[in-house]
């Protein structure tokens, strides 16, 4: 992320004035090529401009500088006239790895670029055109496909710090709560053999669920419940997590969920809560920044800070334990409160 260096010099106060201004060149560089599929193409092999523009359909007379651009940007490689994918990013942006981001590259050209177009309406009052509006992106199999990988991209990172969050051999079952198409919840049943899994989410997920578990193995030890978290009944369980959940929502809602959550946990048992909270000094601009992407997306979203879950889980009768930032992409803190015996 730019930050200015206030010592520097007034031409290069200006250049990074101006770097920042011009910040979404290089975003917009990256997921056209991934829209275009470019990594994928050139994982088959190495491919000059000539090839790469009627593979591709690119307009030869803007090629060379979109193509050198990634070179520079340090996405591709050009020897003797033909590119490649730089060593070290294949397994982020060739689709069909575990790593793979392009989904979420994807999902920011589709959605959020356009709604971080229109924030300057938004922050003076335009009303948020629900941009992540789970029902409605729900119509379409292929834009499902892509949130539910989006959605993964991240949660693959939370998954391995849920491993050492808690001592997993005092509970035997949890539930996913928003849980989406089990990513989660399949690393966590892989990782504890005796643990069984929940996930609860909204019916449309289902088949999305049941085709993620067949190809990670896991149909039989995750069990999917379809509904509506805020209306119908939560399965109970030793542990609830509700992950990247609570931040798409306004604080009024996230208490109602918290409540139900914890009619769900069994006495003994325990709430996990993951999401990039923010900094009680609110001075971290990547946090702020996240917080406000959710806000641009969901209207009375936005991250929160570690003081506010505090209290949603201990309104709601749970004993807080520990918030701790854990090494995830979005910089994620992960929350747990225990629910007495
Ligand atoms: C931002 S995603 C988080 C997914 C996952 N927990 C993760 O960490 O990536 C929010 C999830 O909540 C689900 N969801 C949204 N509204 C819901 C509702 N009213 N009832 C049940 N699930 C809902 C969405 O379908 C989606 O899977």
């Amino acid at each position: 992320m730019t930050t200015l260096d206030h010592a520097a010099t007034p031409t290069a106060v200006a250049r990074s004035l101006l770097g920042l201004n011009t910040a979404y060149f290089q975003a917009k560089a990256l997921q056209s090529a991934v829209e275009l599929g470019l990594f994928g193409l050139l994982a088959e092999r190495p491919a000059d401009a000539g090839e790469l523009c009627e593979r591709l359909g690119l307009h030869p007379g803007r090629a060379a500088d979109f193509l050198d651009a990634l070179v520079g940007l340090g996405l591709l490689e050009r020897t003797d006239g033909r590119y490649a994918n730089r060593p070290g990013i294949a397994e982020f942006l060739v689709p069909g790895g575990p790593r793979y981001l392009g989904d979420s590259i994807a999902q920011h050209a589709r959605l959020h670029y356009r709604a971080w177009g229109s924030l300057t309406q938004v922050l003076t009052g335009a009303s948020v055109a629900d941009q992540m509006d789970f029902r409605e992106d729900f119509q379409s199999r292929d834009n499902v496909r892509h949130l539910m990988g989006h959605m993964d991209v991240f949660n693959g990172f939370v998954a391995h710090a849920l491993d050492g969050c808690v001592d997993w051999s005092r509970y035997a079952t949890f539930l996913d709560v928003g849980g989406a198409r089990g990513n989660v919840a399949a690393h966590l049943v892989r990782t504890h053999d005796h643990l069984r899994g929940g996930v609860f989410d909204l019916p449309a997920v289902r088949p999305f669920f049941d085709e993620h578990m067949a190809a990670l193995g896991t149909a039989h030890r995750v069990r999917f419940t379809a509904g509506d978290f805020f209306a119908d009944p939560l399965p109970r369980a030793d542990v609830v997590i509700l992950g990247h959940v609570l931040h798409d929502w306004p604080p009024s809602a996230r208490e109602r969920l918290v409540e139900r959550v914890h009619d769900a946990v069994e006495p003994g048992g325990a709430v996990i809560v993951y999401d990039a909270m923010l900094d009680d000094e609110r001075d971290d601009a990547r946090s702020l920044l996240q917080s406000l992407n959710c806000s641009i997306m969901r209207d009375g979203g936005s991250e929160y800070t570690v003081g506010e879950c505090r209290g949603y889980v201990e309104r709601a009768g749970f004993r807080f334990l520990s918030a701790e930032r854990v090494e995830t992409l979005t910089a994620d803190r992960v929350l747990i409160a225990t629910k007495p015996s």
